[in-house]
């Protein structure tokens, strides 16, 4: 959600002359596209503005702003400690921030321009006032031409007790359907091939107008139909709102990629009852159970909290065993960290001491990337499919800007990363490679070539 807006802030930036610099001193505006999920992304910008109190004073026409969840939560807080900072944007205001800077340009002094809080006005205001930012786009508006991230909902009425997007992001609200196909198919008409839908969770989506209901499986259904988009993903999953219906529409049509981001949080149904999550380990279970029976070919991702308040050893080890027991594509570990403001950190102490959450962390990533690598040998020999996104990391950090052969990377439908050989031209088609080796996170293939194309063809296809 975070790359989404900045980049529609960086687009929104560009259309009044701006350019963007990697060198701070030569920008006349810093922007910090922020995050409040953990409180070690907090530090790191109010680090990273520490750092940039001397630029300030060395040229005091430097516009910096900070914009985002953290602009949401702390507002005025943020001038209390940095007092340089010019600018604070929270992201249902994001659509301002060109205005904003020229007026702080032209004299007006500091700005700042949230949403209300959860409580500080009716349902109806308060989702007034967290306003999504969606403007049309054009090509020159993306990191690359051929995928793009369109957003479907904003905000979350789910409340678990650890999160903060709750009380920043506002309230859940669906956009209308009709303006998320004319964005995607606007986007195909600029060459387009992928979108990615978003939402804090996806699948609840549903916009109501009159008695019709639009949900997550009728916008799949409008969105399969234009012409240019053949792939089409969304994250991130609520495990309860895994409907059949849903499922059912993923199988059946084929521009919609089987690859599931259904975070479980916790393999204890104690911990999952404080984090208030609204589903047992059993029930995520049957899920899971449901998910393997529609979608065989699928991958499912989890994410994962470790020494979320009381987690006892016997409870994180409940969490290791269902890793291992259902085997994830790969999973995001986080350690709990505190957010005042939500239910976890008034009701329950942070108890579980920052060295023992971090053994936590690492042995539940340990058991993950057995697994992950374990999956991805499977791969060795098969044909894949991928999108072809661009230089591979590697090529990127030596700078192959010239040569026309180069190491590319692109993504299969099921979400799987793979690094070849290939020529600079090849990036945004849509290729098939063979695989024939693997590690943890990658997949290295090479390029069927027309003169072993048909009898590799002939092989099945691996998502
Ligand atoms: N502490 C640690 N991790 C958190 N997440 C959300 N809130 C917190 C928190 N307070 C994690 C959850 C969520 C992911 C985006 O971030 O696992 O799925
Ligand atoms: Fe946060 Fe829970 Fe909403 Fe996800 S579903 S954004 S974890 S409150």
């Amino acid at each position: 959600m975070n790359v989404l807006d900045s980049e529609l802030v960086v687009a929104s930036l560009r259309k009044e002359g701006y350019e963007l610099t990697d060198n701070t001193g030569d920008a006349d505006t810093i922007l910090f596209n922020t995050c409040s999920v953990r409180q070690h992304a907090e530090d790191k910008i109010y680090s990273a503005l520490g750092r940039l109190k001397h630029a300030k004073r060395e040229n005091p026409k430097k516009i910096i702003g900070v914009l985002g969840c953290m602009a949401q939560k702390d507002q005025r807080l943020i001038f209390e400690r940095a007092p340089y900072v010019d600018l604070i944007v929270g992201p249902g205001q994001l659509h301002q921030v060109p205005q904003l800077i020229a007026d702080i340009a032209e004299g007006a002094g500091r700005q700042l321009e949230v949403s209300l809080g959860r409580k500080e006005g009716t349902r109806a205001t308060v989702e007034r006032s967290h306003e999504s930012f969606d403007p049309l786009r054009d090509a020159t508006m993306r990191p690359t031409p051929y995928q793009a991230y369109v957003r479907i909902q904003i905000g979350c009425d789910k409340f678990c007790t650890y999160c903060i997007v709750p009380s920043v992001r506002g309230p859940e609200q669906s956009r209308p359907p009709v303006e998320i196909v004319a964005e995607a198919k606007q986007l195909a008409d600029e060459g387009c091939k992928e979108i990615v839908l978003l939402g804090q969770t996806v699948n609840s989506y549903c916009y109501r107008e009159g008695d019709r209901k639009t949900r997550l499986s009728d916008l799949l259904h409008q969105l399969h139909e234009i012409e240019g988009i053949k792939r089409i993903k969304f994250v991130t999953n609520y495990p309860k709102d895994m409907t059949v219906d849903l499922l059912e529409t993923v199988r059946d049509l084929p521009k919609c990629s089987e690859y599931l981001h259904v975070p479980v949080q916790s393999g204890s149904n104690r911990v999952l009852e404080q984090m208030k999550r609204g589903y047992t380990v059993e029930d995520y279970r049957e899920m899971m159970e449901r998910i393997r029976k529609w979608l065989p070919d699928g991958s499912v991702t989890s994410d994962f909290i470790v020494g979320f308040c009381g987690e006892t050893e016997e409870e994180f080890q409940l969490t290791c065993d269902l890793v291992r027991e259902q085997r994830f594509k790969n999973s995001f570990i986080f350690k709990y960290s505190e957010r005042p403001g939500t239910k976890g950190a008034e009701n329950y102490p942070d108890d579980v001491p920052d060295d023992v959450k971090r053994r936590r962390n690492n042995e539940l990533l340990a058991i993950q990337n057995e697994i992950s690598e374990e999956d991805n040998q499977a791969f060795l020999g098969r044909g894949v499919e991928v999108l072809v996104e661009g230089l591979s990391k590697a090529a990127v950090k030596k700078n192959e800007t010239d040569s026309e052969q180069v190491q590319l990377t692109g993504r299969t439908m099921c979400d799987r990363i793979v690094v070849f050989d290939g020529n600079r031209r090849q990036i945004g088609e849509i290729l098939p490679l063979t695989v024939y080796d693997a590690n943890v996170h990658t997949l290295f293939g090479s390029v069927v070539t027309q003169h072993v194309g048909p009898e590799l063809f002939s092989l099945p296809v691996s998502s």
